[in-house]
């Protein structure tokens, strides 16, 4: 039997990340959406595109959640995306209603799924997610870390006339404002951009990443992006499916290790089919510690304007 990938939301998001599942063949698919008519319509369409692509996975669109139901997959990608001069947290409330919703319904239908979470603000709705499921935290995990660290990659490639394939990042903390980029542990094959730029040109890149999330909202004016968040998840996907053990940022359930309890935020994990397999621990300096302190704290305190 064919694995099964459940994508809540057929959204820009959601949508786009339907297209790279079937498109890549690697499972089944169902796009699920509360407005009726536009996940049919996109499954419809995406069905069609099947034959072009030389692809056996099939795709159904749907608004009813027993159409989810033994998802080895589950990514919620359902909520309201920013419109310029918003941050990701001007969305917790609204937000935090859609995920509750979501995460109580896929949970009864696909008990052993493992459940990714996209929508923002993404560090505290997958604590969401993760209460309302009843699942084991190793199995909600949120998709943050992977994107951010793409647009550091992005952003170091460019500035070194280096191929994107070459650089590897990490940027870890909560998905906002205050995530925390890592420069010691971003490299071009194995040499840490510490060695390759000035403090001043990376001081700038990480600005960017901070930004970039903010830099396409302002660009797009009517939403936010979609392309890498939906390739991050698709990531996220593949890894999990074909249990692939891959060291990954991902946000996380801490319990105890870099020194929070109780909290999701993105840290470097080994990725497979039963979810988080296992946290890995970096040393920090002072001034890491210091910021990845603060950038949770925010995480910690919107957790707490919830009441979760
Ligand atoms: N159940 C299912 N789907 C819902 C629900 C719900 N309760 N509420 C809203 N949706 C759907 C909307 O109908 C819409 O199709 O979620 C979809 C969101 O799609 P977009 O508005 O295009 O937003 P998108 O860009 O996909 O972003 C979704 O991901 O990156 C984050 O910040 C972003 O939180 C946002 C989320």
């Amino acid at each position: 039997m064919n694995s099964r990938v459940s994508v809540i939301g057929a959204g820009n998001v959601g949508a786009s990340l339907a297209q790279m599942i079937v498109q890549s063949g690697i499972s089944d698919c169902v796009l699920f959406d509360i407005m009726e008519g536009v996940p049919q319509g996109k499954a419809l369409d995406l069905s069609e595109a099947c034959p072009l692509w030389s692809s056996a996975s099939s795709i159904k669109g749907t608004s009813s959640y027993e159409d989810t139901a033994e998802s080895d997959v589950v990514i919620i990608t359902a909520g309201f995306p920013r419109k310029p001069g918003m941050s990701r947290d001007d969305l917790l409330t609204a937000n935090a209603e859609v995920v509750s919703t979501v995460a109580q319904n896929a949970a009864k239908y696909s008990p052993d799924a493992v459940f990714i979470v996209v929508t923002n603000p993404m560090d505290v709705m997958t604590q969401v997610a993760f209460v309302k499921s009843g699942f084991k935290h190793e199995k909600v995990i949120g998709m943050g870390a992977i994107l951010d660290s793409a647009r550091f990659r992005t952003f170091v490639a460019w500035e070194l006339g280096v191929s994107c394939q070459d650089v590897e990042a990490l940027v870890l903390g909560g998905h906002g404002d205050l995530m925390v980029p890592m420069p010691r542990f971003t490299t071009v094959k194995g040499v840490s951009i510490t060695e390759l730029l000035s403090a001043d040109r990376i001081d700038a890149l990480v600005q960017r990443t901070r930004q970039g999330g903010a830099e396409i909202v302002v660009l797009l004016k009517t939403g936010s992006a979609y392309y890498a968040p939906a390739a991050s998840a698709f990531e996220m996907v593949k890894c999990i499916l074909l249990d692939e053990k891959r060291m990954l940022p991902c946000a996380a359930y801490l319990n105890g290790q870099y020194g929070v309890n109780g909290y999701y935020a993105g840290v470097p994990v080994v990725l497979g089919r039963s979810g988080v397999e296992k946290i890995i621990e970096l040393k920090f300096n002072e001034q890491e510690i210091a910021d990845f302190d603060k950038s949770i704290k925010s995480v910690q305190e919107l957790v707490q304007k919830l009441g979760i």
